[in-house]
C-alpha cells in the first residue's frame, strides 16, 4: 500500500493556495488508484477467464503510479520556500559541462516545458553515463527515461496552472514555478542519484 505524503508548501509567488490544494487532492487520487489497481491485480490472480481486465488494469497501472510519484517530486521542489542554486553545487556544474550554462538549460528545460498537450517536463540523471537528459512526457507516463532518475519535474497539465493563469498564461506559470523553486531539494535530488 502507498500512502499519500503530506507536503509544507508555503505561500508561492503566482500559485494560488486554492490551486495548490485542489492539486493536492488530485494527487491523491493518484495515490489511491494506484493502490486500487495493486488490490484488483491481486484479486484477479491468474484466473484465465479475467485475463482480459487484468491486462487492461495492468496497462492503466503506470499511468496512476507515475501521476503518484510525478506529483511527489513536483510539490517537494516548494517545500522550504525559494531558494537559488548554489555556485558551488555539483548539479550547477553538472548542468555547465552539460549544456554550457545554467541560462542554456534553462532556455531549453522552458522550452519543452511548452510543448503543447498535457504533460511534464523533466530533468533527469542517467547514471550509466553520467549525463543530465531533458525530457518530455506526454501525460504521466509515456516517455520516462529508463533507468535514470528524475531531478525536477514541472507539472504541465492545465490543472496545475488555469486556475491563476488562464490558458495562455502557460509561460508566466513556468516563470513563476522557477521563482518558487526550492532548488536546494533540487541539488539533494541530484546529490542522491549520483551516489
Ligand atoms: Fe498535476
Amino acid at each position: 500500500m502507498y500512502t499519500p505524503k503530506t507536503f509544507t508548501i508555503p505561500e508561492l509567488k503566482g500559485i494560488s493556495k486554492k490551486n495548490i490544494e485542489e492539486h493536492l487532492k488530485l494527487y491523491e487520487g493518484y495515490v489511491k488508484h494506484t493502490n486500487l489497481i495493486l488490490s484488483k491485480i491481486a484479486e484477479i490472480g491468474s484466473d484465465e477467464s479475467r485475463a482480459y481486465e487484468l491486462s487492461e488494469v495492468q496497462r492503466r497501472f503506470g499511468f496512476e503510479f507515475d501521476g503518484m510519484k510525478n506529483h511527489e517530486l513536483y510539490f517537494q521542489s516548494f517545500e522550504g520556500g525559494a531558494q537559488n542554486l548554489s555556485e558551488t553545487s555539483a548539479l550547477k556544474s553538472a548542468i555547465e559541462k552539460e549544456w554550457g550554462s545554467f541560462d542554456t538549460w534553462l532556455a531549453r528545460f522552458k522550452t519543452v516545458a511548452k510543448t503543447r498537450g498535457v504533460g511534464w517536463a523533466i530533468l533527469y540523471y542517467d547514471k550509466s553515463a553520467d549525463k543530465l537528459l531533458n525530457a518530455w512526457i506526454d501525460e504521466q507516463h509515456l516517455g520516462h527515461l529508463i533507468g535514470t532518475t528524475p531531478v525536477l519535474a514541472l507539472d504541465m497539465w492545465e490543472h496545475s496552472f488555469v486556475f491563476d493563469y488562464q490558458p495562455s498564461g502557460k509561460g508566466q506559470y513556468i516563470e513563476d514555478f522557477f521563482a518558487n523553486l526550492n532548488w536546494l531539494k533540487i541539488e539533494e535530488n541530484y546529490n542522491q542519484a549520483i551516489n
